[in-house]
């Protein structure tokens, strides 16, 4: 037992806690997720354990990704780009929904499993489901050798390393750059999408810098989780396009390890119905960052501006916006570097891992092991 305990301190290193390394490990594992695949100076793309099924993956009429929890959002953060590069329909499925709903699925489906543990009971049933009804399986899995990586077609691995931590992080962001590199994959040989494939390759280069300079605002966001969140009842965080995803990602952070009650709300959605929940004491949490739902994003911190309280508000936007946002009255800014539109949720999210993080350690939980969740969740 004082082994165990003496090991598990050697492997957290200088970290308190799993979850705070593995937020911190982010642009090493997202690099081992794109080692020897992603190739920028030739703008291809590399995925050897697609290479058997890649003409199948190709002449396929639908992609429909299935996972639970944060491999479920990994795989919503996607949608809108596997759509754009492959002009095929894309659904994301919660693999008990997929499961409940017996969705009709055809041999000239593909059906992408997204998870971590590659473990996870809902999502191997819904597996041995598509394979029943000869649809091609496809795994983006961690955990090497596990049931869904072993039972699928063909796949994917993240290469993040083992995640420890409960609430998932490092899995999170390594699991979008895989579905973006699979998207890249399937859309090489078509000359219409070539400029936008090279914009998300070069994006996909940086990445790694780019979450570095976020770990960067890590004191900032103790002191936002202490001083503004730490005694909240209930936050929103809100955003739309590319961030809704973000948003449910970092409600879930927030909910599962501080026991807050957060809620990821489309910023399309807040007048149907949301915006009744806001008053003087609800923190508000809103993506801002530049793309092509900039205005519409900025309408929505408008709305929230005028019901809520300013001092309230915690605006993540792009480096230089900070000024405008601040014009405005919102409280608190936090500006991250700027990236293609489909990367930019790996890094907001990043800055809601930390303040999850310090908000419980803040109200002194275990973080690493919140109450009544468990890292695989292996029976239905
Ligand atoms: C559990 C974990 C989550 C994880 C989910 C799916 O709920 O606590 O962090 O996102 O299972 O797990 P998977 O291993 O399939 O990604």
């Amino acid at each position: 037992c004082t082994l165990d305990i003496e090991l598990e301190q050697i492997e957290r290193g200088r970290f308190e806690h799993f979850m705070l390394k593995e937020i911190f490990e982010q642009p090493e594992s997202i690099r081992g997720t794109m080692r020897g695949r992603v190739q920028p100076a030739t703008g291809t793309v590399l995925l050897g354990g697609l290479r058997e099924r890649l003409d199948d993956l190709v002449r396929s009429n639908r992609l429909i990704f299935v996972g639970c929890g944060t491999s479920y959002h990994a795989a919503l953060a996607c949608r809108q780009l596997v759509e754009q590069l492959t002009e095929l329909p894309v659904s994301v499925e919660l693999s008990s929904d997929f499961l409940d709903r017996a969705c009709p699925l055809f041999r000239s489906d593909v059906c992408v499993f997204v998870s971590q543990s590659g473990e996870t009971a809902d999502t191997l049933e819904a597996l041995r489901y598509a394979k029943r009804r000869h649809a091609l399986t496809v795994g983006v899995v961690n955990v090497v050798g596990s049931a869904i990586a072993r039972i699928t077609d063909c796949g994917v691995h993240l290469n993040a390393g083992c995640e420890i931590g409960v609430a998932s992080t490092k899995s999170y962001t390594s699991q979008i750059v895989a579905i973006i590199m699979i998207a890249l994959l399937l859309s090489a040989d078509r000359l219409s999408k070539q400029t936008r494939r090279r914009e998300i390759i070069d994006g996909l280069a940086a990445l790694p810098t780019a979450i570095e300079r976020v770990l960067m605002l890590n004191d900032k966001l103790r002191m936002l989780a202490v001083g503004v969140l730490r005694d909240a009842v209930s936050i929103l965080v809100c955003g739309r396009g590319y961030q809704y995803a973000t948003c449910l990602e970092a409600a879930l952070k927030i909910k599962e390890v501080s026991y807050i009650h957060t809620e990821g709300i489309h910023a399309g959605e807040l007048k149907h119905g949301p915006l009744a929940l806001i008053d003087q004491e609800m923190p508000m949490i809103v993506f801002a960052t530049r793309d092509n739902g900039y205005e519409a994003i900025c309408n929505a911190v408008h709305q929230l501006l005028a019901r809520g309280n300013p001092q309230r508000m915690i605006v993540v936007c792009s480096e230089g916006d900070g000024h405008f946002f601040q014009g405005l009255g919102v409280g608190t800014t936090l500006e991250v570097p700027h990236t293609a539109d489909c990367l930019q949720g790996v890094v907001n999210i990043v800055p809601m891992q930390l303040i999850a993080y310090h908000l419980a350690v803040a109200r002194g939980l275990n973080v690493d092991q919140p109450r009544n969740l468990a890292k695989s969740v292996t029976v239905q």
